[in-house]
Order: C-alpha cells, then structure tokens, then sequence
C-alpha cells in the first residue's frame, strides 16, 4: 500500500508527529509519501490512505490545512480512510481553567479536519490523533511519538491487509 503523510507546523511539533507516522507506515513495509503543506505540493496526491495533521491554534486547524482537505479530490479518495492528526496544548491542572480551556482544545484540528472531510463524503477514520505538546509552542509531551506510532500501527492492522 502507499500512504500520504501531509502536515502543517509552526514549531515543528507536528512535524515531528508526521515523521513518527511516516516511519511507522514505512517500518510495516508499505510506500509513503510525506509533505509539508509549507512548501509546494501536488494537490492530487494519490495513495491508499492518508494522514492529515495540524496544530491546533486558536481552537481550529490552520488555514492551509484547511484548504488542502476542501481541495482533495472525491472521486480519487472515495471510500479511502483519511486519518486526522493534530498537536494541543496541555489541559491546565486547574479545574476552572480546565473548564475554560476545554473550548480552544477538545474540538481542535483534528476533529475540525475530520468533521470537514465527513462532510464532503470521504471516509474518516475514528478516533483522530491527537498529540499534546508542554506549554504553548512545545516540545512534545513524553511519549508523544510511541503514542503516534502506536496509533499508526493499530490504524495499519484495522485495514486488514
Ligand atoms: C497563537 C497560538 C494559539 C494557540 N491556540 C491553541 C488552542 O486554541 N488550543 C490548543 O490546544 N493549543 C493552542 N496552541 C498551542 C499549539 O497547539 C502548539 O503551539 C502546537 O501544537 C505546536 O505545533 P507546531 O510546532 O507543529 O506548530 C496555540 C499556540 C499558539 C502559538
């Protein structure tokens, strides 16, 4: 199989996410195809499945995140799985803050992304990823790329084949 890995980044948390899963794909022996959305890119990329990944910022994924998702082409990855992955800041331990920031990071990127791509038709695959960094520009929480390749490799086996 061939996967496509696309990821936005302000700080590079994400991208790392991205490599994590690049590799995982890689390491199970299949083909992957990973891009920034930061450089030049051909918008009909073509694979089996594909993984897309965000911070999430001011609640939501970024612009170019958002764009590539609306501009992927329905007829080519029909009823293939889109995963969504994003990066988030960490819930405070505070309970009145918990309540306040819960807004900016349960309906983040990730699940923006994956709400955005059900609606055009393509085929989501549940739960996003969803990755978090310490304080707000990184670097990733402990563990952050064995959960990412955990994930990835749990994605892998739910294809079957
Ligand atoms: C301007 C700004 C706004 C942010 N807003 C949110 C937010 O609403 N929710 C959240 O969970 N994290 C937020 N964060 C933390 C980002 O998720 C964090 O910077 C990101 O995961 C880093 O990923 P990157 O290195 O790939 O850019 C924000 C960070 C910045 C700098």
């Amino acid at each position: 199989m061939k996967g496509v890995v696309v990821y936005d980044s302000y700080y590079g948390n994400t991208k790392k996410v991205a490599e994590a899963i690049a590799e995982q794909i890689r390491s199970e022996g299949h083909e992957v195809d990973l891009r920034t959305l930061r450089e030049r890119y051909d918008k009909q990329v073509q694979g089996d499945f594909i993984f897309v990944g965000s911070p999430t910022r001011m609640g939501k994924m970024t612009r170019r995140a958002k764009v590539f998702v609306k501009k992927m082409d329905k007829g080519s990855w029909k009823e293939k799985p889109v995963v969504t992955f994003d990066t988030i800041m960490p819930m405070p331990e505070d309970e009145k803050e918990r309540e306040k920031a819960r807004k900016w990071i349960e309906n983040g990127a990730a699940p923006k992304l994956s709400a955005l791509a059900k609606n055009m038709g393509l085929a989501t695959y549940s739960p996003p990823l969803r990755i978090e960094v310490t304080g707000m520009k990184g670097p990733l929480s402990e563990g952050a790329l064995e959960k990412a390749k955990d994930y990835t490799k749990e994605f892998l086996r739910s294809l079957g084949r």
